[in-house]
């Protein structure tokens, strides 16, 4: 297993350039099952985690195409063989679930496997099953797997979901495209990569309106068509390079970089003492004084503080001056990356969902492991303050949402390494 090397200590300066964003690409993909008509994504990254939407997708007999180092990938699901997602390929990623809307909307039946726990919680579907039943699917879980029938296809309706989640919203925006009549999701997910959906399957021909609101409706249509969409900037990748230059000092350019997609990550800095502005290729962020300031942080779903730069945040607290309280209301398990920032001398209690951090002068490198994608990345950026040599195992866990980190960050000038073993 390959691990990456990191040591400490060198301000960083330059630009990175950001990727398309992962969890925009990874329902986009999907989108494809509901037209005949050929989809092209350009800006796609290029992860791990789309590889296996790719894998997936292929076992549906969907074409895939990837061109310009698979930059753009064009889907053709006109050639259907199956309407079943394996356990052996929804295991390694929930996000294969997204392929249960769109099945349901234009074949009436799907068989999905349930993806089963991760290491950050257990991540339940009720939420996807309940709304999409509200539609008129047949929906019975069996041996692990989701058997789910729409005889006739799914109806419009009002589907009002308990909690805002992301997965599920996307799941009955592409159902309900292709739906009889309307649908209304309410406590609909505020996400940007639900609004890039939205603008995808509207360029496809579908009725959307109200996305990026809490509340979304859609006028179903008979059949969507064609269309070529730009993944939306992955502002996760965004604000976990944005942090990079506050860890390691010095001044980071990121390009492609948008405010409105990282409004309350950037609220958070400012009052952490970092300088974030807009230039015309980006953003560029810089530390005002040596050390950052501590602050409170609570995980909410957009435009809330984002679960995915949690544990960043809790790596670059580490060293600010003060103590930080941070709480993760999104899932249940997501501070897996304390006890490794410990083992660099991070001084951090935590106590159920809330974690607290005392901030010290200077982290120390060690070796650390790798637990999960985000977890990994604030093990990355933690080397870069620390005194020393880190060692990051397990790094496939980092592979699944950042391309070529190591490249990234040593062309502003870190000293990073990926070791193959
Ligand atoms: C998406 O996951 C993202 N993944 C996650 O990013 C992100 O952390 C999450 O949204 C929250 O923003 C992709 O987009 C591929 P949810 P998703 O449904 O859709 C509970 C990363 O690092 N829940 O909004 O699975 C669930 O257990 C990944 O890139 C139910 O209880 O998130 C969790 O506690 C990690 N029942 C909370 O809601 C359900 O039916 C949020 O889940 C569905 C969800």
């Amino acid at each position: 297993m390959d691990s990456i090397v990191v040591t400490g200590g060198t301000p960083l300066n330059g630009q990175i350039a950001i990727a398309g964003a992962k969890n925009a690409a990874l329902t986009l993909m999907p989108a494809t099952l509901l037209s005949e008509e050929p989809l092209t994504l350009t800006n796609a990254p290029r992860l791990s985690d789309i590889a296996t939407m790719i894998a997936l997708l292929q076992s549906l007999g969907v074409e895939v195409t990837s061109m310009q180092d698979g930059k753009v990938q064009v889907l053709s699901s006109h050639a259907m063989t199956s309407t079943t997602a394996d356990y052996e390929i929804v295991r390694k990623m929930r996000a294969s679930n997204l392929v249960l809307g769109p099945l349901l909307a234009r074949h009436h039946q799907a068989i999905v496997s349930l993806p089963g726990g991760c290491a950050i919680g257990a991540r339940p579907m009720d939420i996807h099953v309940t709304a999409l039943e509200a539609m008129g699917a047949e929906i019975e879980l069996k041996d692990g797997y989701l058997h789910a029938k729409a005889p006739g296809g799914l109806k419009g309706a009002k589907v009002p979901l308990r909690f805002a989640s992301v997965g599920a919203t996307e799941n009955v925006l592409m159902a309900a495209t292709l739906a009889k009549g309307t649908t209304v999701i309410e406590n609909a997910a505020r996400e940007p990569e639900i609004v890039d959906l939205a603008k995808c399957l509207r360029s496809m021909g579908a009725q959307i309106a109200g996305e990026g609101s809490s509340t979304i409706t859609i006028q179903g249509v008979d059949r969507l068509g064609a269309a070529t969409h730009p993944v939306v900037t992955d502002r996760i990748e965004l604000g976990t390079y944005m942090l990079a230059p506050v860890f390691a000092g010095g001044e980071v350019e990121c390009l492609g970089g948008r405010l409105d997609l990282v409004g309350s990550f950037v609220e958070k800095l400012d009052a952490a003492g970092v300088d974030v502005t807009e230039t015309p290729g980006g953003l560029k962020v810089k530390r005002r004084a040596d050390r950052a300031k501590a602050v409170d942080v609570t995980t909410e779903v957009f435009p809330g503080f984002p679960t995915d730069l949690q544990a960043q945040m809790m790596a670059m607290l580490c060293t600010a001056d003060g103590t930080s309280v941070l709480e993760e209301k999104i899932f249940e398990n997501r501070f897996m990356h304390a006890p490794e920032l410990i083992r660099m001398g991070a001084d951090i209690e935590v106590q159920g969902g809330v974690a607290t951090v005392t901030g010290v002068e200077r982290l120390k490198g060690a070796p650390v492991m790798a637990t999960d994608l985000r977890a990994s990345v604030s093990l990355i950026l933690a080397g870069l303050a620390a005194e020393g040599e880190s060692t990051v195992s397990r790094i496939y866990h980092l592979d699944r949402g950042y391309e070529h980190i190591e490249e990234k960050l040593s062309a502003v000038g870190a000293k990073i390494e990926r070791i193959s073993s």
